[in-house]
C-alpha cells in the first residue's frame, strides 16, 4: 500500500505543528513573534521590523549575528567533509579546535564534544563520576549541585538543577544528588554593583553536605560562577574561592558550568580566568559556535584524562559520546569564531565596555517596580517585584513591551536578563535601557 503523496509546498504555515519548547505556546500562535533575518546587533521581524539584540539570541551570538566568516567557513566545510563519525574515526577540525581551546584555557588539555549545553552537563557529570571509579574512589557517586542552579534539561542536569518547575513534574530524577543553598540575598545585597559583598560563608554549607554524606561518597559538585537563566544571580565574593578550597580539601571534583559565563560574557575568556577560580571541569556550549551550529563541550583539567588511560591501549576508555560530538560543520564554525573573538579583541572589548553597561543598568534606579538591579561583565538583571498573585505577569508584559519597542529582551520569573552580543555599541547600550526604562513606566 502506498501513501497519499503530500503536497509539502501546497501546506499553509500553520503555526500549530510545532511545540515550541520554554513557550507559551497558545499565547505565542496567537500573536506570533517571528524572527527572519539578522545581521550584526539587530534581527528583522516578520512583520518588517527591526529589533535589538539585547540577549545575544540565547546568550549565544557573542558576535553579533550573521558573521560572514562563520557563515563561509561551514560552507566550506559542508562542501568538502559533510559528516564524519567520531567514534574510532576523527577529521582535521575536531583536533584543530581542541588545541585551540586547550591553548585558551591553559590548565586545562583535553576537550570532549557534545551539541549542547544540557548534555555538556551531562557528559561532565558521567566524567566526574568515571574518574572517581578510576582513581579507585568508586564510592563517591553523590553529585551536589545548587538551589536554583540551571544546568539544562536532560536528567542529570535537571537532578543537579535548582528550578522547581523543570523538575517537579519529571518524576524521582537522579539518585544520590544533594544541593547547595543559592545564593541570592536581596535583603543584603539589593542594587549593589558587581559583585555581593555578602554570602561568602554559604559556601561553607558544602561542609555540611560533606557531614551528611561523608566525603568518601561525593563525586562532584557543579554551579554556574554567575547562574545565568535563574535570573543572573552573582556569586558573593569570596564564594567561588571557598568551594574550591571545601572541595580541594575532600577530593571533591569541582565543575564550573560556564554555558552563558564562557567565551567573553564577563570580559574574560571564561569566568575561571575572570575569578582566578580553576574547577576540575567547565562546561560550555553557545558562544563556542556563537550559536549558528549547536555544539557543547566540557573541558577536563589536567591529569583527569590520564587517569582513564591505564587500561590496554585497544579498550575504549569511556563509554560515551554523540553521534554529532565533534560533527565537522561545528567544528569549522568554531574555529571561525574563536578567530573572530581572537582578531577582534571582543573578550577586551567586553571588559572595556563593562563600567559603561553597569552604568547603564543602574540608571533604572528607582524605576516602577524594581526592587534589583545587578551587572558583571556584560550581564545585567532587573528584577521587578512580582504582581500580587501573579507571578510572571509584570515582567512578560515589560518583555512584550519592549519587543514592541523593537528591543529583545529575556525574562526568567519577573527577572529581566540582558546579554547582548559583545559587538554592542554604547549607542545601543543606551537604547536599551532607554526602552526598558520607558516601557516600565508604562507597566503596572
Ligand atoms: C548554565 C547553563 N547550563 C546549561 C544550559 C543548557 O544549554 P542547552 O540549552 O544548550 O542545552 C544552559 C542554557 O541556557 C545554561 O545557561
Amino acid at each position: 500500500m502506498t501513501a497519499n503523496p503530500v503536497d509539502f509546498d501546497a501546506s499553509p504555515n500553520n503555526l500549530e505543528p510545532f511545540w515550541m519548547p520554554f513557550t507559551a505556546n497558545r499565547q505565542f500562535k496567537k500573536a506570533p513573534r517571528l524572527l527572519v533575518a539578522a545581521k550584526d546587533m539587530h534581527y528583522q521581524s516578520h512583520d518588517g521590523r527591526t529589533i535589538l539584540d539585547g540577549t545575544a539570541g540565547l546568550w549565544c551570538v557573542n558576535a553579533g549575528h550573521a558573521r560572514k566568516e562563520i557563515t563561509e567557513a561551514v560552507a566550506a566545510q559542508l562542501g568538502k567533509l559533510d559528516y564524519a563519525p567520531a567514534f574510532q574515526m576523527g577529521h582535521p577540525g575536531a583536533f584543530q579546535l581542541s588545541n585551540k581551546l586547550t591553548q585558551m584555557m591553559p590548565d586545562f588539555d583535553h576537550v570532549f564534544y557534545c551539541n549542547s549545553g544540557s548534555e555538556a552537563v551531562d557528559s561532565a557529570l558521567k566524567i566526574a563520576l568515571a574518574y572517581q571509579r578510576a582513581i579507585g574512589q568508586g564510592a563517591r557517586t553523590r553529585l551536589i549541585g545548587r538551589e536554583r542552579g540551571y544546568h539544562g534539561v536532560g536528567f542529570g542536569g535537571i537532578s543537579v538543577g535548582g528550578i522547581v518547575s523543570n523538575r517537579k513534574v519529571f518524576g524521582p530524577l537522579l539518585a544520590g544528588v544533594d544541593h547547595l543553598p543559592h545564593t541570592h540575598d536581596l535583603k543584603r545585597n539589593a542594587f549593589v554593583r558587581g559583585l555581593p559583598e555578602h554570602g561568602a560563608e554559604l559556601a561553607d554549607q558544602l561542609e555540611r553536605i560533606v557531614a551528611l554524606h561523608d566525603a568518601s561518597t561525593i563525586a562532584a559538585v557543579i554551579v554556574e560562577p554567575v547562574a545565568g537563566s535563574t535570573g543572573v544571580l552573582l556569586p558573593p565574593k569570596g564564594y567561588l574561592q571557598k568551594l574550591r578550597a571545601i572541595c580541594d580539601k575532600y577530593g571533591i571534583l569541582l565543575i564550573f558550568d560556564e554555558v552563558i559565563t564562557g567565551f567573553g560574557r564577563l570580559g574574560a575568556s571564561f569566568a575561571t580566568e575572570y575569578f582566578g577560580v580553576v574547577p576540575d571541569m567547565i562546561t560550555c556550549a553557545k558562544g563556542l559556535t556563537n550559536g549558528v551550529i549547536p555544539m557543547g563541550a566540557v573541558f577536563v583539567r589536567k591529569g583527569i584524562y590520564e587517569a582513564f588511560m591505564n587500561a590496554p591501549e585497544n579498550t575504549i576508555e569511556l563509554f560515551h559520546g554523540y553521534t554529532y560530538s565533534a560533527n565537522p560543520a561545528a567544528c569549522a564554525a568554531g574555529l571561525a569564531v574563536l578567530d573572530i573573538y581572537k582578531r577582534e579583541g571582543l573578550f577586551e572589548r567586553a571588559a572595556e565596555l563593562a563600567p559603561y553597561w553597569e552604568a547603564g543598568v543602574h540608571s533604572l534606579k528607582g524605576t516602577k517596580n524594581v526592587i534589583d538591579l545587578r551587572n558583571l561583565g556584560m550581564i545585567g538583571a532587573i528584577e521587578l517585584e512580582p504582581r500580587e498573585g501573579k507571578p510572571t505577569a509584570r515582567a512578560f508584559e515589560a518583555f512584550l513591551g519592549c519587543y514592541e519597542k523593537g528591543v529583545l529582551i529575556r525574562t526568567t520569573g519577573d527577572i529581566i536578563a540582558l546579554s547582548p552580543p559583545l559587538i554592542v555599541q554604547k549607542t545601543h547600550i543606551d537604547q536599551i535601557f532607554d526602552t526598558i526604562g520607558k516601557v516600565l513606566k508604562t507597566v503596572n
